[in-house]
């Protein structure tokens, strides 16, 4: 079976600069990025959202649009994701006018693996945090993993870890805008899945991986992002290979991060538990 080689750049932000977010660099950031794409012809690529530092309808359009313009470059199919930064002054048609596809939830075939491209709703409350995932895609992710056992790589902007935020900029003490208050019901519907899984997802701005009941959730840096990276923009791209063998995650910038992982383990609690 046919392994896949996907091109994986996230968080842009393109905009005005803020204390940490390179935005004035980010379109040139990413025209590099694109470039390198071009080259290197991977089977896929894959955007993980809040492509915009947003400012108001009318801005956020154009600015959605200039980066739009960057990924059309693009030869090879396109997935993008909705990031909360996306959808603050703009809905999900004006996203896919920008960008010339949809953004709805689809599933992909990769060969070995699948691509399960998760939108649920990146509505942010103040205070409070993100909005809960609603039924109806919580619904529709349950019986997309049932429904097969491929192995399924499960993309989303934020994160369902619940992973330690401790020294993260944006989320030390503040985790409830980090993931979603509902993320175990999420965490539920994995458990209960018996074909092997793993998640990967942005919006953190930072590289992480942990597992989580034998299932390998990842997080990848803003292209942007300076945080991690001394003040310069982390300039973070890679390679996520999805074999038989099972993940090879590359990025390449400031902030390299390199993670070879074997295929998850298959079935319900993949983790064994110890009897008490
Ligand atoms: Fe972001």
């Amino acid at each position: 079976m046919k392994s896949a080689r996907i091109a994986v750049v996230g968080d842009v932000h393109h905009g005005p600069p803020t204390a940490t977010k390179r935005g004035e660099q980010a379109l040139s950031l990413l025209d590099d990025v694109v470039r390198a794409i071009e080259v290197d012809k991977p089977d896929l690529v894959l955007d993980m959202g809040d492509r915009i530092n947003d400012i108001d309808p009318q801005t956020d359009r154009r600015l959605a649009r200039e980066v739009g313009n960057v990924f059309r470059r693009i030869t090879a199919p396109r997935v993008h994701l909705l990031g909360n930064h996306d959808m603050c002054f703009m809905d999900r048609e004006a996203n896919e006018e920008a960008l010339g596809t949809s953004v709805a939830h689809q599933v992909r075939d990769l060969g070995v693996w699948r691509m399960v491209v998760f939108q649920p709703t990146v509505e942010i409350r103040r205070p409070g945090g993100f909005a809960p995932i609603g039924a109806a895609d919580l619904a529709w992710l349950r019986n997309v993993l049932v429904s097969s056992d491929q192995p399924s790589l499960v993309v989303s902007h934020v994160p369902v870890s619940g992973h330690s935020m401790e020294s993260n900029y944006y989320f030390q003490g503040r985790a409830e805008f980090s993931t979603y208050p509902n993320r175990d019901e999420v965490l539920g519907i994995l458990d209960n899945a018996s074909a092997p899984i793993a998640w990967l997802s942005g919006h953190v701005h930072w590289n992480t991986f942990i597992r989580i009941a034998g299932i390998p959730h990842l997080t990848i840096q803003s292209l942007s992002e300076s945080f991690t990276s001394g003040g310069q923009a982390a300039g973070a791209w890679g390679t996520l290979t999805l074999s038989a063998e099972g993940i090879d995650l590359s990025l390449r910038g400031l902030d390299p991060f390199h993670v070879k992982l074997p295929m998850p383990r298959r079935g319900p609690k993949r983790w064994p538990m110890r009897p008490d």
